[in-house]
């Protein structure tokens, strides 16, 4: 039962998972032709690494603290995603500077931003809490029927059978391949542990000089309490068929460390093993807790 409700919520393409009737293979083959800009800003991540929440301090730093213009209009707008057009949006029409996101793995991304046109940012969250995040997260998915358990949520995930596959692949990919990429990398748990700090290091890699007044109003706007309440951040505005909230909240917990909660010390421990071997050659590090 479950694989049948998988097959009708996910397909594999090119070595890792899409969501299904949002994309399609063709979709996706053509975003290697997207013509990207000088000042293009493609914020890349594995699910449920803070991908909204990074949304929200990029499209917040582009528009200098006040969202002119981008004040009433929800993230999903802000920041769409290249391989979901959700609401078909015409890229090309967009003004600049443009800003996407994705969850691609580096290969599939735009040829043009391997001659390192456009920026990247890439942020990543240690692979316990993405875990445990992924499974509230699926549990939100009416085409799951909601239910799904830990045990076999994690036997996905271990085997990169969820949505956009292997956090293991995911990461390496990015890590191995970022010298063909204008990139930053930036973890969830640094943004936790000092937002501020986070903020400033994005400006300097964009090249944007925002005053502390600016800056104090990203990082007071991206807070998790505050775009916890606001309905243009939380995803609430998510069409309701593909995420129902009233089962979860997208913005849960927002902690470093909630992994302690649900996996078992052998889950632990194959994990750690599993980022040992796959990740354990690259200077990758994350915080496990705060
Ligand atoms: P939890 O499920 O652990 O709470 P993504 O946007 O990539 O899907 O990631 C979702 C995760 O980011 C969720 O984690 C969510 O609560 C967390 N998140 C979103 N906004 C946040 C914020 N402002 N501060 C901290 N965590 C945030």
């Amino acid at each position: 039962l479950l694989e049948e409700a998988l097959n009708a919520f996910i397909f594999k393409y090119k070595g890792t998972y899409f969501l299904k009737d949002l994309t399609s293979p063709e979709f996706v083959d053509a975003i290697e032709h997207m013509e990207v800009r000088e000042n293009d800003v493609f914020l890349v991540t594995y699910p449920k690494s803070g991908t909204v929440w990074t949304q929200q301090v990029l499209s917040l730093i582009l528009n200098e603290g006040h969202r002119n213009g981008t004040e009433n209009i929800d993230n999903l707008e802000r920041a769409p995603w290249i391989e979901y057009n959700i609401r078909n949006y015409d890229y090309n029409s967009r003004p600049s500077p443009r800003l996407f996101s994705s969850h691609l793995p580096y290969y599939l991304m735009p040829k043009d931003l391997k001659f390192r046109m456009g920026k990247v940012i890439y942020v990543c969250r240690n692979p316990k809490d993405a875990m445990v995040s992924f499974y509230h997260f699926y549990k939100v998915f009416p085409k799951l029927n909601y239910s799904i358990d830990w045990e076999t949520f994690v036997d996905l995930y271990m085997s990169g059978r969820v949505i956009s596959g292997s956090w293991f692949d995911h990461v390496r990919g990015w890590y191995t391949h970022k010298e063909d990429f204008n990139i930053l990398f930036i973890t969830f748990e640094e943004m936790k542990k000092d937002l501020r700090a986070a903020v400033l290091k994005i400006c300097k890699f964009l090249n944007v000089n925002l005053d502390e007044k600016a800056i104090d109003t990203v990082v007071e706007k991206a807070t998790f309490k505050n775009m916890k309440h606001d309905p243009l951040a939380n995803y609430t505005f998510f069409p309701r068929d593909i995420l129902d909230q009233s089962k979860g909240d997208f913005l849960r917990k927002g902690t470093v460390g909630d992994w302690k909660n649900l996996l078992t010390v052998a889950q632990s421990e194959k994990i750690d093993q599993m980022f040992k071997e796959n990740l354990g050659d690259l200077p990758v590090r994350f915080l496990w807790d705060i």
